[in-house]
């Protein structure tokens, strides 16, 4: 007891010194000046946002000095204070939050030196009023505007403006989870400096405009959860520095590009929930930094062993459920040995399961069920015991396991024993197996582990977090 309490104390201290460290830097400051216009831009800009009631120069008279503003920061230039960062929205406790009917003024765009402006929860879904983001004026922060973004922000609705396109020293532009609706605007594609490319979470429709061939510098590309339609630009093979991939959740079809093969540094892609079709291309093996690859709930179709998947070695998620597969598992699959999740369910995979894919020693869920897998399952009884609840097969009507060689509690669901003997009643048992109550229960289980990829992790996370709140618990007592 001593010594938790005495851990916990030091926590506590901990925590109050980083506070305090925190402070003491916010008080060191230049005794510069900062010019009466910018002053006055940076106040108006504010109250627009937070509402008239807020007195600036009241609460702030020296924003870049010694009463600062959380969420503004400012650079020097030529000796005067200019403000760099904006951000609106309720970060920290003591943040700037938005009032109800709030606006952009024009004096946001007087802000010449600003670099990276953005709003958090800031827009909320109201009916009686709802912003949209001016269409004007952002030419004025063309020369300085570095990051930009909206994130969370239900009652910001409208378009994307095309004059985004104009701020051509953008590195970072994410539209996260706001209201916005129409098409992407075809002049991002000027934004060759863009580093980061976010629009995820609208409501977004129409195709994706074919411009990206200036953006050799783009890293992230994430358009998903829209309503997106057509098929993917050709131009996509241009993003060659390119890290992730995200077009999920959308209304997307037609074949997958073979640019896709010139995305040598693509680690993360996810397609799922579209309607791409045309099979799995042989672009998709050239991809050779791909760690997670996920393509399911689509129409795609054709066979499994068109790939040779061993090409794809650092692949650590394969999420291919859903997608009209058919063929054999093929036993190049269990060459890919930093594998941890391997998805195949509900496809038309048929014959045999290796049992080599036992072999993979990061293997921590496999799903195979909702397919037409037949014959003796060869896993031995550690592998079910590592695997528990991870391995799921029901749903394949001709698969059976070896009874007597698993023990009772790592049977897996749905999956009815071998048999020796041809039983007349069979078929009746196997389909109360498979449709029993308890097989709701099971899915739901496994679903709502998802990708949970590192199981001791998450627990000595988790047993971190019970440490930390029963220290809490004791200092209150
Ligand atoms: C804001 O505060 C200043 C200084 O206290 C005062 O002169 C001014 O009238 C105030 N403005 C408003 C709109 O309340
Ligand atoms: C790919 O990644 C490597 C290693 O991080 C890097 O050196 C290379 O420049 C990248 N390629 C492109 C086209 O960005
Ligand atoms: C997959 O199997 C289902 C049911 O057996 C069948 O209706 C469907 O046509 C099959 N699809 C393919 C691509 O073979
Ligand atoms: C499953 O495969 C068996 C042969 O292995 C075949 O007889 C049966 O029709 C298939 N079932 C479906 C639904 O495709
Ligand atoms: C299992 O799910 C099916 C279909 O969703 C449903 O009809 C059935 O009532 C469920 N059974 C139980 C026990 O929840």
């Amino acid at each position: 007891m001593k010594s938790i309490r005495a851990i916990s104390h030091a926590i506590v201290a901990m925590f109050i010194l980083s506070q305090s460290a925190r402070c003491r830097g916010q008080e060191d400051f230049d005794i510069s000046p900062m010019q009466k216009a910018e002053k006055e831009a940076l106040y108006s800009t504010i109250q627009g946002f937070v509402g008239d009631s807020w007195n600036g120069s009241d609460l702030y008279p020296d924003p870049c000095g010694w009463t600062p503003i959380q969420g503004i920061s400012c650079d020097l230039f030529n000796g005067f204070w200019y403000v760099s960062v904006l951000n609106i929205g309720p970060i920290h406790d003591n943040s700037l939050s938005c009032a109800q009917d709030l606006e952009f003024r024009p004096q946001l765009f007087e802000l010449k030196h600003l670099k990276s402006l953005s709003f958090f929860n800031c827009f909320q879904l109201q009916k009686r009023f709802s912003a949209t983001i001016p269409t004007e004026k952002w030419e004025n922060l063309a020369g300085s505007l570095e990051s930009l973004e909206f994130r969370s922000n239900p009652g910001l609705i409208g378009n994307i403006p095309s004059s985004f396109g104009l701020l051509k020293n953008l590195q970072s532009l994410v539209i996260l989870e706001n209201g916005l609706t129409g098409e992407i605007p075809s002049n991002i594609g000027n934004l060759i400096r863009l580093k980061k490319l976010v629009v995820a979470g609208n409501y977004l429709t129409g195709r994706i405009p074919d411009v990206f061939d200036g953006l050799n510098e783009l890293l992230i590309f994430d358009l998903s959860r829209n309503s997106l339609s057509g098929s993917l630009p050709s131009t996509l093979g241009s993003l060659t520095s390119l890290l992730k991939l995200d077009v999920s959740h959308n209304h997307l079809q037609g074949d997958l590009v073979n640019e896709f093969a010139k995305l040598k540094n693509l680690t993360l892609m996810d397609l799922r929930n579209n309607k791409f079709t045309g099979g799995l291309t042989l672009s998709l093996e050239e991809m050779c930094s791909l760690a997670e690859l996920v393509l399911s709930n689509n129409p795609l179709g054709g066979d499994i062993r068109s790939l040779k998947w061993e090409k794809l070695k650092n692949l650590a998620i394969l999420e291919l459920s859903n997608i009209g597969l058919t063929g054999e598992i093929p036993e190049s699959l269990s060459e890919l040995k930093s594998l941890r999740f391997l998805g195949l369910s509900d496809n038309n995979l048929t014959g045999n399961l290796s049992p080599k894919l036992e072999t993979l020693p990061c293997l921590n869920a496999l799903y195979l069920s909702g397919n037409n897998l037949t014959g003796e399952i060869g896993f031995s009884k550690e592998f079910f015991g590592k695997m528990g609840r991870r391995f799921g097969a029901w749903n394949n009507p001709n698969l059976c396991y070896q009874d007597g060689v698993i023990s009772t509690s790592h049977v897996p669901y749905g999956v009815k024993p071998c048999q020796k003997e041809v039983n007349l009643l069979e078929s009746n048992s196997k389909t109360e197996l498979i449709n029993g109550p308890y097989m709701n229960h099971t899915f739901h289980f496994i679903a709502s582990k998802g990708f949970s990829s590192c199981a001791t992790n998450a627990f000595s996370w988790n047993c971190m977090e019970q440490i930390l709140v029963m220290c809490l618990l004791l200092i209150l007592i």
